[in-house]
């Protein structure tokens, strides 16, 4: 398929609209033990044709995942980019520090189904992943279902709407 012609399910969109791939915007972050994926995962998305951002590092150094972390949930937050992808070693670190950021909901998803359901019931936004643990192919796999599955509503919206509540509520608290 021609780069122009990558068709995905844009997450906030309405239903039976497919935008191109390009307007959709992913920014990436890692750490030492994820810069050899995020480096993999950067360049399929480019080829997919998507709007990719990293957010570094730039080069294999030990680095600590929350300051990735935090720079992609941000962006996220944000509104400046609809997805976020973190590597670290494990996806875990990732995933705990991008969820103090409101307004982020990020999945520690190793495996196809967790990032289908991710997606799917909880409108999740950042994807955090194991550079250890997921090899480039799965990794791609993995970042397929992740694109191209919408959030499903319903039952779910309610759910997530109580996810959101606990941000604000929270956040409120820490300002008083
Ligand atoms: C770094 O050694 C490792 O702890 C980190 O990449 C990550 O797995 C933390 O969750």
């Amino acid at each position: 398929m021609a780069r122009a012609e990558v068709r995905v399910r844009h997450p906030n969109a309405r239903a039976g609209s497919y935008p191109l791939a390009e307007q959709m915007r992913i920014t990436l972050g890692a750490d030492h033990a994820g810069f050899p994926l995020k480096e993999k995962i950067r360049e399929y998305l480019v080829r997919k044709g998507y709007a990719v951002e990293d957010t570094g590092p730039a080069t294999f150094t030990r680095v600590d995942y929350p300051d990735y972390a935090e720079k992609v949930a941000a962006r996220v937050a944000a509104g400046e980019a609809e997805f976020g992808v973190l590597v670290c070693g494990t996806g875990l670190g990732m995933a705990m520090t991008a969820n103090k950021v409101p307004g982020v909901r990020a999945a520690t998803c190793n495996d196809t189904l967790s990032a289908h359901f991710a997606r799917c019931h909880n409108d999740a936004n950042v994807l955090a992943l194991g550079g250890r643990l997921v090899d480039p192919k799965t990794a791609e796999k993995i970042l397929d279902i992740w694109l191209s599955t919408p959030f499903e509503g319903g039952r779910h919206q309610r759910r997530v709407k109580k996810i959101v509540a606990l941000d604000e509520e929270h956040h409120a608290e820490k300002k008083k």
